[in-house]
């Protein structure tokens, strides 16, 4: 079994959303992390939660291919699990977390994982793409764009949002979060999150999506996106959106 020598923020919410897919030095970050700003599992099984509700969501709408950028570990109700009858590429940068993956999805035939940056499309394997979202660029997609816009600047995550809204049929969605000012309060746990860490207020963030339309139910904290139950009283730490590319 690999081992990794750095954590990952990735295989962090593994560890917190109780899955086990995750190393010794991603276990001892994240306690590292807790003690510095507090229980961190309820807000990422907010965030799962407002994955799962975006994704079926979009799969109501008929969509049965998804793009998953910065996927992380693809577990714990990720995007095939919560889309079972869709098929699925999630894709990373970081190579253990991609090989981790791999091997997690070995005997899939509806989800495979892969390399792509999300700031250029074209990176990705085009057999993988055609593969697993059939029809890319001319059928409807669900593109997954969670846990990513922080790790971005605005100019990037503005081009790159724009970049797939051209290259997605009319009819695709896009599930996207964004980190609050919530770290701001703990500047020990916002100095391990590393220098190219950004937090947005809402409004900094509704012009980076461009041409893409959020839904009626606007950018609003992720456990505020259509609870299926009541909201658990947390912090609003992340804020979500689901957006579209309108049917032509
Ligand atoms: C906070 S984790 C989120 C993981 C997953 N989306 C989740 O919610 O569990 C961010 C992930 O984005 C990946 N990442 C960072 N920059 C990226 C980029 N330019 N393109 C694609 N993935 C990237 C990291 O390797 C990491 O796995």
């Amino acid at each position: 079994m690999e081992e990794a020598d750095q954590p990952s923020t990735a295989r962090m919410i593994d560890f917190w959303l109780g899955g086990a897919h995750h190393f010794p030095v991603d276990v001892a970050a994240a306690r590292a992390f807790e003690g510095a700003y507090g229980p961190c599992a309820p807000l990422f099984r907010e965030m799962r939660g407002f994955l799962g509700r975006t994704v079926r969501a979009i799969a109501a709408a008929g969509v049965d291919g998804f793009l998953v950028f910065g996927a992380g570990v693809p577990t714990q109700g990720n995007v095939h699990e919560a889309a079972p009858e869709a098929t699925v590429l999630y894709t990373d940068v970081d190579p253990v977390t991609i090989r981790l993956g791999q091997r997690i999805l070995a005997g899939s035939d509806r989800a495979g994982y892969g390399f792509g940056d999300a700031t250029d499309v074209g990176t990705i394997d085009p057999a993988l793409l055609h593969r697993f979202v059939p029809g890319w660029g001319r059928r409807p997609v669900g593109v997954i764009f969670l846990g990513l816009a922080a790790f971005l600047d605005d100019a990037t995550l503005a081009g790159t949002l724009d970049e797939l809204y051209a290259a997605v049929a009319p009819g695709s969605f896009l599930a996207v979060d964004f980190d609050s000012e919530e770290l701001a309060a703990h500047p020990q746990a916002l100095a391990m999150m590393g220098p190219a860490f950004r937090m947005r207020p809402p409004a900094a963030f509704a012009p980076l999506l461009g041409r893409w339309t959020p839904t009626a139910d606007g950018i609003v904290p992720v456990q505020h996106w259509r609870p299926e139950a009541p909201p658990a009283d947390l912090p609003d730490a992340f804020y979500g959106a689901l957006a579209t590319k309108p049917a032509a």
